[in-house]
């Protein structure tokens, strides 16, 4: 009763009852952070190579190449695949299938690097890109490379899209910025494609506070990676000492054999993020055991009538949720935005499915990005209807489980015709 009591101050002190993220960090991550301080090594050194590694090792990549966010990653992921540098790579105006729910900077990368990007509708059951959406993009475009994204921990058919990919000869480069610990038959997501990218932003799996990964397959995309990360420069590569003996009249450390940018991480960086990943398998753990427990809260609820539907993992997809999505199954009389005013009034932070439809943004009208597989039914219901709640790092117990439940049917019940 106290707790219950607890969690009305709360509200009404303007605090809230349920944010959407909880901080995951605790003074290990602090002290080293200020260990780096002192040591004089603040631009990117050993303890980002270390990070790399114990990420490799985490994910089961052969290869990790950390950058400064979750954008970077899918940025320098881009950059890859399109440089000429690559014997695999893709043509400016080469069309990408990517899938209209998307965060924006899983979009951008593709105009940034001279690419169209094709949207294409997802499944509101999965809030995934839509395999049959994705094959009528194959008819009626020239696509050479897909984008996959996958929304929340959860994924498309795996299957299906990896049989696509071979048949059609395609690159994949999967955005698992949200679903860092979701395996696909029991191998993690982001490793199934030419490139997997990662973000470490606050409200992640983990977070470096700001940071994001690439993994890769082989050594020559490491080597092309570390090279486009850092400035174009040859200081990184493994055949240096090859590269600089070819220029002798260039001075070693100024040898640049690319182009580049520099989306380099500082060790504070991987100093929290070589804490977070000790306790990242935990942190996941209770994630999905929140999202359990809520869904059974939801279905043995007095007010319970089928109001909310969520989102299923697809086949063979074992999900680490990044939050708790949920889909309103009827309509909301006075849309999204009373509706998430409401749950706020009472203390619940709520977002959108990413961000929704992204077709309907108004970015998309200054660049080439290709609307023709639209309307996105699918996309627009996720936009209408969809909404997360977090689900927090550590263990929520029953009690405020049940009291955030009782508010969300309340609003729903209120908000619906
Ligand atoms: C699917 C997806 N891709 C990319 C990003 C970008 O990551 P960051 O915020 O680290 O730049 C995000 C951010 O939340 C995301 O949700």
């Amino acid at each position: 009763m106290k707790k219950q009591k607890d969690f009305k101050n709360t509200a009404s002190r303007g605090k809230l009852l349920f944010p959407l993220v909880d901080s995951s960090y605790d003074n290990k991550e602090i002290l080293n952070c200020i260990s780096i301080l002192l040591s004089g090594q603040l631009t990117m050194g050993p303890r980002v190579k270390e990070f790399e590694s114990e990420f490799s090792k985490f994910v089961g990549a052969p290869y990790s190449i950390m950058v400064n966010s979750g954008s970077s990653a899918n940025l320098l992921a881009f950059s890859a695949i399109t440089n000429p540098a690559r014997p695999r790579h893709i043509t400016p105006g080469s069309k990408v299938a990517v899938p209209a729910v998307c965060w924006s900077t899983s979009l951008w990368p593709i105009v940034q690097t001279g690419l169209v990007p094709v949207l294409v509708d997802v499944d509101p059951q999965t809030l995934n890109l839509s395999i049959s959406s994705l094959k009528a993009s194959l008819k009626k475009h020239d696509i050479k490379a897909v984008m996959m994204v996958h929304v929340l921990g959860n994924s498309t058919e795996m299957g299906e899209l990896l049989a696509l990919v071979k048949e059609n000869d395609l690159i994949l480069i999967e955005d698992t910025c949200e679903s860092l610990g979701s395996k696909y038959r029991g191998r993690y997501l982001g490793g199934y494609g030419d490139f997997g990218t990662f973000s470490f932003y606050f409200s992640h799996h983990m977070t470096t506070i700001e940071g994001g990964m690439v993994a890769a397959k082989n050594e020559e995309d490491y080597d092309l990676l570390k090279c486009l990360r850092t400035h174009g420069w040859s200081r990184e590569q493994s055949n240096k000492e090859e590269l600089e003996s070819k220029h002798k009249d260039i001075d070693p450390r100024f040898l640049f054999i690319n182009m580049g940018y520099n989306l380099r991480p500082m060790e504070i960086q991987a100093a929290f993020g070589l804490e977070q990943i000790k306790r990242l398998e935990m942190m996941n753990f209770y994630r999905c055991e929140n999202v359990k427990k809520l869904k059974r809260a939801f279905q043995s609820h007095s007010l319970w009538k089928g109001q909310l539907h969520f989102p299923l993992p697809t086949t063979d997809l074992d999900p680490s949720w990044f939050g708790f999505p949920f889909l309103i199954n009827q309509e909301l009389k006075e849309g999204r935005e009373k509706f998430t005013k409401d749950l706020m009034k009472r203390g619940i932070d709520t977002r959108p499915i990413i961000s929704g439809n992204m077709a309907l943004q108004p970015a998309v009208k200054f660049f080439n990005v290709d609307l023709s597989m639209g309307p996105f039914e699918g996309a627009q219901q996720i936009h209408e209807k969809g909404f997360f709640v977090g689900c927090h790092s550590k263990p929520l117990d029953d009690e405020r489980i049940h009291h955030l439940v009782t508010i969300i049917l309340e609003t729903v019940i209120e908000n619906t015709r």
